[in-house]
C-alpha cells in the first residue's frame, strides 16, 4: 500500500503527516528532506525504544544523521517537569545544537514530553513526531501542542511547537495493548462524529474489523481521523474556535479520569462515556434527535467502548469540570453534536450538569 500524505498548515509553514504500514523505514529520508541537521536525538520510552528504536536509528543514520538515543520510563509519570529537565540536560550533554533535530518515537507521552523539550531547548529546535499509538497517530502528534503535567494538573506547562513532519507507521500498532487500542478508538469515533455522515457510516460498517485491527481498515481509520485533526488545526492553531470541537466527549471524560485517579479508568472508556453524556445534553438543551444519541452510543458499543460504571459522586465530577483549565469565564463549556458533522459549543449551568449526572452516576447525590 502506498503511504498517504496529509498536509497541515501552521503559522510557521506547512508540514506533512505521512501515514502507512512501513513508513518508519523512510524516517531518515523524510527527516533529511526537512532538516540539514548533523545530529538527531531519538527520544523514546523503554517500550517503544525496544520495539522500534533500532529501525528508527538505522533509518536516520542511513540518511547521514549522527544519532543519540534517550529513553524515559513508559507512562504518564514521565510527562513531568523534572523529567523534562533531565531530558533538556541530556540534550546539552550530548551536544545538541540549535539546528539539530529531536525525534519523538512513541505515544502521546513521549510526543508531548520530547516536543516540549524541543520547543524550549535553545528556544526551539526542529522536531519530528513518530507516533506509535493509535491515539498519537490520530490526535496528539498533529497540531503542535506539547507539554508536561504539574502536580496540580495535566498539561499545565506547555508550548505550541509544530513538528517538521509526522511519520505514522500503522504497522507499529499491532503490538499495542487492548486498553491503549481502545483509547485511540474513542478518538477515532469522536473524529468520525465531527467529520460527517460518510465517516460515521464507514466506521459503523468497519467497526468490527477495526476492533480486530485489520490492516487496511486501521489505515483508513487513521487517515480519516488524522485528516480531520489536520483540517481543524490548520484552521485554528490555538483553540480559538474550531479546535474546541476536538474536546467532544472530553469535558466529562477528563473529569472521570481525574476523579477516578489517573490510570484507574481507561482514557478511551472515559471519553466514550463523555461522548454519551454530551449526546444526552444535546438532546436536553438543544433538542437533538434521540436517534442520534442512540447511534453514537451503538457505535461506541461495537468499538468495544461499552458504558463504564459510574460510581463517582456527581458533585465531585462537576467540581472537577469547573477546575479544568478549559473553563472560560467561570462556565463549563460542552461541545454538543446535533448530527454527523454538526457541532457547537454551549455553556451548561451547574444545576443541569448535576441533575443529568445524577441520572447516570450510581452514587451521585
Ligand atoms: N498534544 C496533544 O495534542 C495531545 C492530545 C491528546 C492526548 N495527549 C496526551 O497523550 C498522552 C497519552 O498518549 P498515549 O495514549 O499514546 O499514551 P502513552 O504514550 O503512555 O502510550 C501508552 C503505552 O503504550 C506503549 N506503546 C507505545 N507504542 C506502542 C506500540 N506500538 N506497541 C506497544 N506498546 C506501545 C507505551 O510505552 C505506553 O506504555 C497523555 O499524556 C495526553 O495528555 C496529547
Amino acid at each position: 500500500m502506498k503511504p498517504r500524505t496529509i498536509a497541515v498548515a501552521s503559522p510557521h509553514g506547512r508540514y506533512d503527516v505521512v501515514i502507512g504500514p512501513g513508513v518508519l523505514d523512510s524516517l531518515g529520508q523524510t527527516a533529511r528532506s526537512v532538516s540539514a541537521a548533523r545530529m538527531a536525538v531519538l527520544v523514546a520510552d523503554d517500550t517503544t525504544g525496544e520495539l522500534f528504536g533500532q529501525r528508527a536509528a538505522g533509518s536516520l543514520e542511513k540518511a547521514g544523521f549522527r544519532v543519540e538515543r534517550l529513553t524515559v520510563p513508559p507512562g504518564e509519570t514521565s510527562k513531568s517537569w523534572r523529567r523534562a529537565g533531565d531530558v533538556l540536560e541530556s540534550f546539552s550533554e550530548r551536544g545538541l545544537a540549535r539546528d539539530d533535530l529531536v525525534v519523538a518515537l512513541g505515544g502521546g507521552v513521549v510526543g508531548d514530553l520530547a516536543g516540549f523539550c524541543a520547543a524550549t531547548y535553545m528556544r526551539g529546535v526542529g522536531l519530528i513526531q513518530v507516533p506509535t499509538t493509535l491515539l498519537a497517530q490520530v490526535d496528539s502528534s498533529i497540531g503542535g501542542k506539547t507539554g508536561v503535567d504539574l502536580p496540580r494538573g495535566k498539561n499545565l506547562a506547555g508550548a505550541f511547537w509544530q513538528p517538521l513532519a509526522v511519520i505514522a507507521d500503522t504497522a507499529c500498532l499491532v503490538s499495542l495493548s487492548d486498553e491503549d487500542w481502545r483509547s485511540g478508538l474513542a478518538e477515532v469515533a469522536k473524529s468520525a462524529i465531527l467529520d460527517g455522515e460518510e465517516a460515521v457510516r464507514t466506521l459503523e460498517a468497519e467497526a468490527a474489523r477495526l476492533v480486530r485491527r485489520e490492516p487496511a481498515v486501521v489505515e483508513s481509520a487513521v487517515i480519516m481521523a488524522a485528516s480531520l485533526k489536520a483540517r481543524v488545526v490548520s484552521a485554528d492553531e490555538r483553540e480559538a474556535h474550531d479546535r474546541e470541537a476536538l474536546n467532544y466527549g472530553h469535558t466529562l471524560g477528563h473529569a472521570i479520569e481525574r476523579v477516578a485517579g489517573y490510570g484507574a479508568v481507561a482514557h478511551g472508556v472515559a471519553v466514550a462515556d463523555g461522548i454519551r453524556f454530551a449526546a444526552r445534553l444535546a438532546e436536553l438543551v438543544g433538542g437533538s434527535d434521540p436517534a442520534w444519541t442512540r447511534r453514537q452510543s451503538d457505535l461506541l458499543d461495537v468499538l468495544g467502548l461499552r458504558r463504564g460504571e459510574c460510581p463517582y459522586d456527581a458533585q465531585a465530577l462537576v467540581a472537577s469540570m469547573y477546575a479544568d483549565k478549559k473553563v472560560r469565564g467561570g462556565e463549563v463549556r460542552f461541545v454538543l453534536s446535533d448530527g454527523p458533522g454538526r457541532w457547537r459549543v454551549q455553556a451548561i449551568d451547574e444545576a443541569t450538569l448535576l441533575t443529568e449526572l445524577r441520572g447516570v452516576c450510581g452514587t451521585g447525590h
